[in-house]
This record gives structure tokens, C-alpha cells and sequence, in this order.
């Protein structure tokens, strides 16, 4: 039977993995394994760790284990990594892969509904405005939240990873160069701007985004809603009510007013779920069936 590791078990990914985990019904064995565990060889390790420490431990790995899929940045845009959202690019994986990473949370979101534009509209300016959960910094950002005192306690904080020298915070440029990536749109123009909220879990984005025609909001709408694990809804969607679905939600559309060729929406999803574990899910469940 198949072996697939949870490398970093004690983490908010790692946990929301394991999980995640009981959804699969290929049979396989789950081993798991924290900072101080002795890695055994495997079939699949998802490193559920940040990254110097991914980086260390794909190293490590390298000889005992045939898939490693990193949750976390340090590879996603190197170029023979694929960058994997099962919906949108499975056939980046081959039988030659060795490394997957799985794309940012917010990244996740953005591209969920982009992508179900895909064969009738192509985007080619995306401005978006992030709401961004407190989960989604992990356990320590989590505990901060509930000390006294936190700067995150009823606030928003417009900084998420470091500032660059460029003015740009890291979590910006990943979503410029993830986005590009994963929609294989390499010169698709990418306005973020990233803002932690004092909400616990879910993350949102108000999104504006150029298409290439004019937008029929019906034809998008449609579209959202028949590609897999997102849903249009004209109702009013909160990441209150996306917490713990595996759906991720569209709403508010709009059609620009000065632009038709410029749509406006706001999307919610759980980013320890879409964002984070369930990605990871869905891709040992690919590796578990195709390899
Ligand atoms: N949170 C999200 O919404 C989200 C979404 C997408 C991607 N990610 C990425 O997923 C990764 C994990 O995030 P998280 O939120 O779960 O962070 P977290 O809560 O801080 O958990 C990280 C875990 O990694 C463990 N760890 C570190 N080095 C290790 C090693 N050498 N061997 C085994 N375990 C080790 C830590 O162990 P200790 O408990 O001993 O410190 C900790 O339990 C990060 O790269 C993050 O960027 C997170």
C-alpha cells in the first residue's frame, strides 16, 4: 500500500490535512510527523512547513520519498516546479515530476474564478484588494490574535510578509507571479494589494478585472458555476459562511461603469481548506490515481 506522509502534523495546515485525508478513497497509509520525528522513506510527503525549513527538508527527502508536495513558497516559481491547482492545471504534473508545490491562499481564490473564464474571455488586467484571515499566518499569528493586546484585534493591518524593496510586500508578488503562472498567462498585468483583517479564517478579495470583450455578466456567472468547487451567487457570501466549505464563492458581480470590457466582484473561501489543505488533498488524490 501506498505510504503518504504529513511532514509539520502540528501546524494549522498539517492538521486541517490530516483531516482531509479521510476523504480519500484510494487506500493508502498515513504517517505524520513533527520537528523532531525521524522522516521514514514514502510515496507522497506534503511538507506543511514554511519555507527555509521546505527547502531543508526536500533536500533530505530528495532520495526517499517520490512525490514531495511543498505548501509553501520556496519553490513555486521555479520553473520545472509545477504549480498545481487540480482544477485548472493537473496536466503540469507528469511522470518525470518529483516536486509540486500548491499556490498561495489568496492565489488560490483569484485563479479559481479566473480560470473558469477560460476558452471565452482572457483577463489581462487584475486589481485586487485582499481581506485576508488570520489563519492563513498559522498557529503563532492565530495565538497572537487572541493575546491581549494584538495589533490584529479589531483591525485591519495592510502588511503580509515582508516589505520589498520595491515598496511591494512579499505576499503582493505572489500574487503578480503566481497568477501569471498557474494561468500560464505570463504577461497578464497584476494589481494586488494585500490586507490582514481581524477575521479568524476565510479569505476575501474585492477583484476588478480587464477581459479582452466585452463582459456579459450571465455568460460569467454561468461559467463560475458550472466549473468544479465554485459558485456564483447574487445572495451577499461572507467568510463567516465560507469557513469550513470546500467552495469557493463568487459575488457581487458587476459590469464597470465607464468600461463594459471591466468586471468587479468580491470572492470568500476558506484558505486553510481551497487555500491550503484541501489543494493539498486534491493533489495526493491525482498522484494516488494516475502514478
Ligand atoms: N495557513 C494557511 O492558510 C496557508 C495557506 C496556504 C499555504 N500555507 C503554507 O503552508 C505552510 C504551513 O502553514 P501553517 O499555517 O500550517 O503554519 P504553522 O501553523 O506555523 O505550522 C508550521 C508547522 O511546521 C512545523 N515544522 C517546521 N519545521 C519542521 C520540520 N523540520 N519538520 C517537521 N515539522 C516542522 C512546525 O513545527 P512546530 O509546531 O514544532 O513549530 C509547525 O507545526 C506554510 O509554508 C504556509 O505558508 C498556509
Amino acid at each position: 500500500m501506498k505510504t503518504v506522509g504529513i511532514i509539520g502534523i502540528n501546524g494549522m495546515v498539517g492538521q486541517k490535512l490530516l483531516a482531509e485525508f479521510q476523504k480519500i478513497k484510494t487506500p493508502f497509509e498515513t504517517k505524520t510527523f513533527g520537528r523532531k520525528d525521524d522522516i521514514t522513506p514514502l510515496d507522497i510527503a506534503v511538507l506543511c512547513t514554511d519555507n527555509p525549513d521546505s527547502r531543508v527538508l526536500a533536500q533530505q527527502l530528495k532520495d526517499k520519498v517520490r512525490f514531495i508536495v511543498d505548501m509553501s513558497s520556496e519553490f513555486r516559481l521555479e520553473k520545472d516546479v509545477p504549480l498545481v491547482i487540480p482544477e485548472i492545471n493537473p496536466q503540469t504534473i507528469t511522470a518525470d515530476t518529483h516536486l509540486i508545490a500548491s499556490p498561495n491562499c489568496t492565489t488560490t481564490g483569484l485563479v479559481m474564478t479566473l480560470a473558469a473564464l477560460r476558452g471565452h474571455y482572457t483577463p489581462l488586467e487584475i486589481f485586487f484588494c485582499s481581506y485576508q484571515a488570520i489563519s492563513g499566518g498559522g498557529k503563532k499569528l492565530l495565538e497572537d490574535f487572541h493575546a491581549p493586546g494584538s495589533l490584529y484585534a479589531n483591525n485591519c493591518v495592510p502588511q503580509i510578509g515582508s516589505i520589498q524593496p520595491n515598496g511591494y510586500t512579499s505576499e503582493e508578488l505572489k500574487g503578480i507571479f503566481e497568477t501569471r503562472k498557474i494561468l500560464d498567462l505570463p504577461d497578464v498585468k497584476v494589481y494586488p494589494h494585500t490586507v490582514r483583517v481581524a477575521v479568524e479564517n476565510s479569505h476575501s478579495l474585492g477583484v476588478t478585472a480587464k477581459l479582452d470583450k466585452p463582459a456579459d455578466l450571465d455568460e460569467i456567472k454561468k461559467r463560475m458555476n458550472a466549473f468544479p468547487n465554485l459558485k456564483y451567487t447574487d445572495d451577499i457570501i461572507t467568510p463567516k459562511q465560507a469557513s469550513g466549505q470546500e467552495t469557493t464563492y463568487a459575488c457581487r458581480l458587476r459590469r464597470d461603469l465607464y468600461e463594459p470590457n471591466i468586471i468587479h466582484y468580491f470572492i470568500t473561501f476558506d484558505n486553510l481548506l481551497k487555500g491550503a489543505a484541501m489543494n493539498a488533498r486534491q493533489i495526493v488524490e491525482l498522484l494516488l490515481e494516475k502514478f
